[in-house]
C-alpha cells in the first residue's frame, strides 16, 4: 500500500515504479530526514497543531529511527518511493498510526528541499576544511623549499625564474578564493525552505522561525513557491565545486609534467603513483591524471542541473529529484581529491639537481639583460632589441647567456659593463623582484607570512 495510494485503483507499473524512484540514492539524506523532521514536529507539539503526547510519541519513534539508521538496520524499498515515505512508513511500524500525524502541514517538496539544504550545508562547511588543510600543506612545503628556483613559464616557454614557493603561493590564493566561494554559497545554502507546503504554504499556525532556530539556519525563505523551487544553492556549490576541481586541475597538469623525465622537477611518493602492467620501468602519475580527468564528471553535473532547470515552471516538478546524483558525486569527488592531492604534495620530493641545471640552461634572464641596458640609460624598446640578437647569436654557437664573453657583450652594445654578469645570475634575477607580490624570497617571505596568518585564524 502506497502513502498516497488512496486514489488509486490500480498497481503502478512495475518499471515506473523503479524509474520515478529514488530510494537507492536519497537514502544518503535520511540522517538530514530525520533530523528535520524532529524539529518540525516539536514545532507541531508546542504550536498545539497536535496534541503534545503525540509530538513526544513521535519524536521518540524517531530517535529510534535514527539509532536503527546508524547501525544499518533500516531496510529501505523501491516501493516506498524515496527516504521520506520510506521513513514515514517506517514510523508508523514502529509507533502506530500516530505516526501519519508527522506529515501535518508538511509537503515531501519543502521536505526534500530541507534535507538540501541540510546536507550541503553540513558538506559544503567539510569541503571547505579540506581546502584549508590543503593550502596548510602547499604553505609548508613553499616554506621548506624556498631558495628552490624553478623556470617560470609562458606559453609553455620558459619565461623568467621564480621561486617554487612562489608557484605554489599562486596555488594558495586560488585556494583562498575557492574557500570564500564555498563560504559565500553556504549563505544561500542556510536558507530554511521547510514551512512552504507543497507550494503555497499551510492552513496549519505553523511556526517557521522555531524550526529555523531549532535547525540553526540563518535565514528563511520569504516564498513558498520560491522556497521549493529553488535550486540555485545547488548551482552555487557545483560551479564552487568546478572551479576547485579546475584548480586542482591545472596543477595536476603541472605535476604530471614535472614528474616527467623531461622535467624531472618533482618525484611523486610510490604511494600515489602506480605501475604499469606491462613495462616494468613505469611509474605512473595516476592520481594526478584521474583527478584531472574527475574535473570533467563535475563540470559535467554543474551543465546537467542548470539544464534540468531552465525549462521549469514553477513549482515543484518530478525533474528536481534529478538534483541529487550529481551533487552527491560532486562531493565524493571532492572530498576525495583534496585529500589525495595534499598528500601527494605533502609526500612529493622536489629534486633540486634538476631543477638547479634547468634554470642554467636557458634564456630566462634575458628580461634582466634588457632592464640592466635601461639601467644604462637605453630606451626599453632598444635594449630589447639588442637582446634580442644576442640570443639569436648564442642560439647560432651553442652557448648561453652567461657563457659569452665580455668582448662578445661589447660588441653588441658599450653600455655593457662586468657588473651585466651578476645581473644575469639566476639568484640575483630572482631576488632583483621583491615589488609587491613578485618572487623575490622578501616578496614570498611576506605572502607566506600572510597565508600563515589566515591559517592560524581557522
Ligand atoms: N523524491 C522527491 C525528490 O527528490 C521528493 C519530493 C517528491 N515530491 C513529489 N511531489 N513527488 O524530489
Amino acid at each position: 500500500m502506497k502513502l498516497w495510494g488512496g486514489r488509486f485503483t490500480k498497481p503502478t507499473n512495475e518499471l515506473v515504479e523503479e524509474f520515478t524512484a529514488s530510494i537507492s540514492f536519497d537514502q544518503r539524506l535520511a540522517a538530514q530526514d530525520i533530523k528535520g523532521s524532529l524539529a518540525h514536529v516539536k514545532m507541531l507539539g508546542a504550536c498545539g497543531i497536535i496534541p503534545q503526547a503525540d509530538a513526544d510519541t513521535i519524536r521518540a519513534g524517531l530517535l529510534k529511527l535514527q539509532e536503527k539508521w546508524a547501525i544499518g538496520e533500516l531496510a529501505f524499498s523501491i516501493k516506498d518511493e524515496d527516504v521520506h515515505m520510506n521513513l514515514e512508513k517506517h514510523l508508523i511500524e514502529e509507533i502506530g498510526p500516530v505516526g501519519g500525524k508527522l506529515h501535518t502541514g508538511r509537503s515531501r517538496n519543502d521536505q526534500v528541499a530541507l534535507d538540501m539544504h541540510l546536507y550541503l550545508k553540513e558538506e559544503a562547511g567539510v569541503l571547505a576544511g579540506l581546502l584549508t588543510e590543503l593550502i596548510a600543506v602547499l604553505v609548508e612545503k613553499a616554506e621548506q623549499n624556498l631558495d628552490v628556483i624553478i623556470p617560470g613559464y609562458t606559453h609553455l616557454q620558459r619565461a623568467q625564474p621564480v621561486l617554487l614557493a612562489q608557484h605554489f603561493l599562486a596555488y594558495v590564493g586560488m585556494f583562498r578564493r575557492d574557500v570564500e566561494r564555498l563560504q559565500d554559497a553556504l549563505k544561500r545554502i542556510d536558507t530554511m525552505p521547510l514551512g512552504a507546503g507543497a507550494l503555497a504554504g499551510t492552513t496549519f499556525p505553523i511556526d517557521r522561525e522555531m524550526v529555523a532556530a531549532e535547525l540553526g539556519f540563518g535565514r528563511i525563505y520569504e516564498n513558498s513557491m520560491d522556497a521549493v523551487s529553488d535550486r540555485d544553492f545547488i548551482l552555487e556549490f557545483l560551479s564552487a565545486a568546478s572551479i576547485v576541481m579546475m584548480h586542482l586541475s591545472r596543477f595536476c597538469e603541472e605535476l604530471v609534467l614535472w614528474s616527467s623525465t623531461e622535467f624531472g622537477f618533482v618525484e611523486l611518493d610510490d604511494a600515489y603513483c602506480t605501475g604499469s602492467s606491462i613495462m616494468p620501468q613505469k611509474k605512473n602519475p595516476d592520481v594526478a591524471e584521474l583527478i584531472r580527468g574527475k574535473t570533467g564528471r563535475v563540470y559535467g553535473h554543474l551543465f546537467s542541473l542548470l539544464t534540468v532547470l531552465k525549462g521549469l515552471p514553477l513549482a515543484y516538478n518530478k525533474d528536481l529529484q534529478e538534483d541529487k546524483e550529481g551533487m552527491f558525486d560532486t562531493v565524493d569527488t571532492l572530498k576525495t581529491s583534496l585529500i589525495l592531492f595534499a598528500g601527494m604534495i605533502e609526500t612529493m620530493e622536489v629534486r633540486r639537481e634538476n631543477t638547479e641545471k634547468a634554470v642554467k640552461q636557458d634564456f630566462s634572464v634575458a628580461t634582466d639583460l634588457a632592464d640592466y641596458l635601461v639601467r644604462k640609460g637605453l630606451p626599453f624598446r632598444q635594449a630589447h632589441e639588442v637582446i634580442g640578437k644576442i640570443v639569436l647569436f648564442c642560439i647560432a654557437e651553442g652557448k648561453y647567456l652567461p657563457e659569452l664573453t665580455f668582448a662578445e657583450y661589447q660588441s653588441f652594445s658599450t653600455l655593457f659593463a662586468e657588473d651585466l654578469y651578476q645581473a644575469i645570475d639566476v639568484v640575483n634575477v630572482v631576488e632583483a623582484r621583491n615589488s609587491l607580490g613578485g618572487t623575490g624570497t622578501k616578496s614570498v617571505e611576506h605572502q607566506l607570512h600572510l597565508q600563515q596568518e589566515w591559517l592560524a585564524t581557522q
